[in-house]
């Protein structure tokens, strides 16, 4: 099992975009403790989300813990921007050409956690250099961009391997997943070693939350 409890992470990419201080109260009333915030440039990706003036406005309205997700190409531009904005762990990805060890530094120095993300295609070795400097590996379970994709399944040998290297290393990272997370796949990637889930669609449609909320802490 892995070493970690389940956490839920609510995205907030499938709120209220005209009120998400509203779906961000949402999350919290469920009993949740994460907000996951996608945070897209149109380059990395092809879409567009929010910027650092969303996540300071809703860290006045918030006490979650916020799980920043970059999906930036020069996400090392902007990490002290999202860090003062309030961002309590900043996650960049692993395939943009820039100085990603650095930027992991700075995003402590900068007093938050620190993720690395890699995209479905992306082999788990590609992060092996960076396993001790982080606090989570986010493991895409759909090619970044939008919500309401379906859960890639093929995704989930790559988190066993990820979870088998930080059992020999003895690293205490934890495992998320972001993606097509429902109450189906979510006990497919505990299964594989998942400890932390990110449910955009699946949390917001849900007809009952605290129910779903339920099952995901009892994985
Ligand atoms: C994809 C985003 C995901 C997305 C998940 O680019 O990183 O966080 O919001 O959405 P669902 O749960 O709808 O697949
Ligand atoms: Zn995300």
């Amino acid at each position: 099992m892995a070493p970690h409890q389940p956490i839920l992470a609510p995205s907030i990419l499938a709120g209220d975009h005209a009120n998400l201080a509203g779906s961000v109260a949402t999350i919290a009333a469920t009993g949740l403790d994460w907000v996951h915030i996608d945070i897209m440039d149109g380059h990395f990706v092809p879409n567009l989300s929010f910027g650092p003036a969303t996540v300071q406005a809703l860290r006045r309205t918030s006490r979650l813990f916020f799980d920043v997700h970059l999906m930036l190409d020069n996400p090392h531009l902007y990490v002290e921007a999202f860090a003062k904005a309030g961002a309590n762990l900043i996650s960049i990805h692993i395939e943009p050409d820039y100085d990603i060890p650095g930027t992991l530094r700075r995003i402590r120095e900068l007093g938050c956690q620190t993720g690395i993300v890699l995209n479905p295609g992306t082999p788990a070795s590609a992060i092996d250099p960076v396993l001790d400097q982080v606090d989570l590996v986010l493991a895409m379970t759909v090619q970044p961009g939008f919500g309401g994709q379906s859960f890639r399944e093929d995704v989930l040998p790559k988190i066993a391997e990820i979870d088998a290297q930080r059992r020999a290393r003895g690293l205490t990272f934890r495992l998320e997943v972001d993606g097509g997370i429902d109450l189906a796949t979510a006990p497919r990637c505990r299964a594989a070693g998942t400890d932390t889930f990110v449910a955009g669609t699946s949390f917001f449609k849900a007809p009952d939350r605290a129910t779903f909320a339920a099952s995901f802490a009892a994985l």
